[in-house]
């Protein structure tokens, strides 16, 4: 089963198989009858569409290519632009290297599985868009975060026609003076809003959508934001990020209250109503692309940054993510598992010894960091399957399904 989906759990001995429906009950007697040979029956239930038997080794459920970590923007809350301090060797791999990548992934994966390429600035690597293409042509999803600096007519149309599915821009407020400031230069709002109307007209298909961090100086304009890109022709999701530690510095579990106490929302500011109000509108039917968990999670971080935001355990076990320079990692802050220069065979590493490795460190692991917070949050049961939360009927992420009065959502 993909991950999202119910699924039931059935262990026997050392294997280990999750499937969601009554096929596997019917696997399960044909096991009974026949066993010549784990390794055979193994292989019938990862042919039959939607299983998962890798023994413990679950299908990914989230990837990104930080492609690049070059930036052309010097942000106040991202140190990307400096020079990586937790990097010796700057070795960027080839464009067909990350193309092997890419094939080998779709070993592993099902139809539709998304690439995400971040960075740094992803449009700033020269071989961006011959990636784009490659992975579309293979039946990925592709998803590109840009501060849309230098997305102008040309520029759009490139992204247009490599099939890129989804570009999500960064607008962190509606106000320049504050945008531009956390930026570093004057024009990036201006700038991002072009780059907006340019891809709008480049592409009536491309998912056009904005991502804002909630820190100190954005809170304010939060809902703002929301009702701008839910008013907005062509923004179909409006993501919010709660702000973290900048990328590429010093690991500091105080540094919200140490060198980057600038970056975090005062008491008077009241972020916990901004969060419900944000809630609110989600329940509504609002362009939003957090899940209502994620935000309610974003409750307890902004409430205390050092508790474990999740009842069960991380969910970057699930994670492929590779860094400009080719590392391999589930998480960044675990093992690495290879380097895409060396061998840039994905679906090997997968089923690595390192990758186990990786996934135990990962279950043992409690941080609250930007990973696992706004990259890549899966709610934990019963989230998910709570019928309360279900009934309620909720529309997908990027879905206005039933749009509803802000006055009627409980
Ligand atoms: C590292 S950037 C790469 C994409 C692109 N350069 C951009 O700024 O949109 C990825 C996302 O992280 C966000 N981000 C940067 N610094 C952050 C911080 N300290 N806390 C939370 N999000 C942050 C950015 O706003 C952006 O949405
Ligand atoms: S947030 Fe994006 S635009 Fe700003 S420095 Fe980091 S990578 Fe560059
Ligand atoms: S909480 Fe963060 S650091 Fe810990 S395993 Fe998850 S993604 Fe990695």
């Amino acid at each position: 089963m993909l991950s999202g989906g119910k699924t039931t759990e059935i262990s026997m001995s050392n294997l280990h198989v999750t499937h969601h429906d009554r096929m596997a009950f019917n696997l399960l007697g044909n096991m009974r009858e026949n066993v010549s040979s784990l390794k055979k029956l193994k292989r019938r239930l990862s042919d039959f569409g939607g299983a998962q038997v890798y023994e413990e080794i679950p299908v990914p459920g989230f990837c990104c290519f930080g492609i690049t970590d070059t930036c052309m923007l010097k942000c106040n809350m991202c140190d990307k632009w400096k020079t990586d301090i937790f990097v010796e060797e700057r070795l960027a791999p080839s464009v067909d290297q990350w193309k092997e990548a890419i094939r080998t992934l779709r070993e592993i994966v099902p139809d539709g599985f998304e690439i995400d390429f971040g960075g740094g600035e992803a449009l700033m690597y020269k071989g961006l868009m011959d990636c784009i293409r490659y992975a579309t042509d293979l039946g990925f999803r592709t998803t590109l975060a840009s501060n849309g600096w230098s997305v102008n007519k040309e520029m759009a149309k490139r992204i247009a026609d490599a099939g890129l599915s989804s570009i999500i821009f960064s607008v962190d407020s509606l106000n320049p003076a504050v945008h531009d400031k956390f930026r570093g230069l004057e024009g990036v709002l201006d700038r991002v809003m072009r780059a907006i109307d340019n891809m709008s007209a480049a592409s009536q298909d491309i998912h056009i959508g904005t991502c804002s961090i909630i820190m100190g100086a954005t809170v304010e304009g939060i809902i703002d934001i929301a009702e701008w890109a839910n008013a907005h022709e062509r923004i179909k999701s409006a993501l919010f990020m709660a702000v973290m530690q900048p990328n590429n510095t010093p690991l500091d579990d105080w540094w919200h209250s140490n060198d980057f106490e600038y970056l975090w929302p005062s008491p008077e500011q009241n972020v916990q109503l901004v969060l419900d109000e944000l809630i609110k509108r989600r329940k509504a039917g609002y362009y939003i692309g957090n899940s209502v968990p994620q935000l309610q999670a974003f409750k307890q971080y902004f409430e205390n940054p050092m508790a474990f935001v999740k009842s069960t355990k991380c969910n970057m076990d699930k994670a492929v993510h590779i860094s400009a320079v080719g590392d391999v990692f589930l998480c960044f802050r675990k093992e690495r598992v290879g380097n895409i220069r060396e061998n840039a065979n994905i679906a090997e590493y997968w089923r690595s010894d390192l990758a186990k490795k990786a996934r135990k460190g990962v279950a043992e692991c409690s941080d609250n960091c930007h990973f696992l917070l706004n990259c890549f949050f899966e709610a934990d049961y019963p989230f998910e399957f709570d019928p309360a939360h279900l009934s309620q009927g909720l529309p997908g992420i990027g879905e206005k399904a039933r749009p509803i009065p802000l006055s009627e959502v409980k």
